[in-house]
């Protein structure tokens, strides 16, 4: 979508990090916004802040992983814009912990904000974009993890998931005129590691039973990935590079580099699984 101005977009996760970088630099193009969140008072805030620079945003309130809740923020787009043009599959939430901590309210929960509602998303908006004739763009936001797994092996399933997703729907969309962009960002200063703030009642068996350890791998795990995040690039800085992966229709959007080593390795890896069959015939 060469020329964004007047057009219209839903961003999920849009009250805090990238998904209000994302809103906000679309915005500053001048595309019109609808922030959706679960968390109210942050929504209200981060409408209330971008309404004060002159641009067009609304905001409507909906836990993603609630389909009924997702199609009626999707109702209130097209009460409030009459159409929409762009599709941000944002919200998200850092997971649960790893192997031997982890527990089944953790899995479903990851996985019904990292990825149900990344499915919800397409299927609730895209015959909305597709309706109007004009084109589109879904976005959504997976990770680097979507591209290598190490640690959080729930939140890398779900984001090796988004990947598989928007890969697949590239190809089925284009000939409808929507464009399918993946964005895999390192690490972002946001507040991914306070995701539990955002623990919907039904899955709160998700929640560990006691504080955070304060010592042992796990803590120090857990320091170095706070670390990390509060290093890490600006979520604005991000909303640019979407907007840019909108306009040019990039299917993968990256922020940094840091970890193309490891994704190299990862596909040396795999390429030397095939050298090993190669000169072998194919029992059939
Ligand atoms: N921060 C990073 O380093 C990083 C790196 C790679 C990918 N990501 C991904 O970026 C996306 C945004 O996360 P962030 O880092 O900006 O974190 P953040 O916590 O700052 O923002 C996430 C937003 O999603 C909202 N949210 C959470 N659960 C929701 C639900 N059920 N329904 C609706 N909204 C919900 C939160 O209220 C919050 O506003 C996530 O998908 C995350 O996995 C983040």
């Amino acid at each position: 979508m060469k020329d964004l101005r007047g057009k219209i977009a839903f961003v999920t996760g849009a009250a805090s990090g990238i998904g209000l970088g994302i809103a906000t630099a679309l915005a500053q193009a001048g595309v019109k916004v609808m922030l959706c969140d679960i968390e109210q008072e942050a929504l209200a805030k981060a409408v209330e802040r971008l309404k004060q620079t002159n641009v067009d945003v609304e905001g409507v309130r909906a836990d993603v992983s609630l389909k009924d809740e997702l199609a009626a923020a999707a109702d209130a787009i097209i009460a409030r814009y009459g159409k929409v043009h762009i599709l941000v599959n944002n919200a998200g939430i850092g997971g649960v912990g790893p192997y031997g901590l982890w527990t089944e309210a953790g899995w479903d929960w990851t996985i019904a904000v990292n990825l149900r509602a990344v499915v919800w998303g397409v299927s609730i908006f895209g015959p909305l974009i597709e309706k109007h004739r004009e084109g589109g763009h879904i976005v959504s936001t997976a990770s680097i993890a979507g591209l290598i797994s190490r640690n959080s092996l729930p939140y890398n399933v779900t984001k090796y998931g988004v990947v598989a997703l928007s890969e697949g729907l590239r190809l089925e969309l284009a000939p409808r005129g929507i464009g399918v962009s993946v964005l895999c960002p390192g690490f972002v200063h946001t507040r991914i590691m306070d995701s539990m703030r955002n623990l919907p009642e039904r899955f709160a068996a998700a929640r560990p039973p006691g504080p955070p350890p304060v010592e042992g791998p796990l803590a120090e795990r857990l320091k170095w990935m706070r670390d990390r995040n509060d290093a890490g690039v600006d979520p604005l800085y991000v909303g640019e590079l979407v907007r840019e992966g909108i306009e040019n229709d990039w299917p993968y959007i990256m922020t940094d580099a840091e970890y193309e080593p490891v994704i190299e390795a990862r596909f040396a890896s795999i390429k030397e699984a095939f050298d090993r069959i190669r000169d072998r015939t194919p029992r059939r």
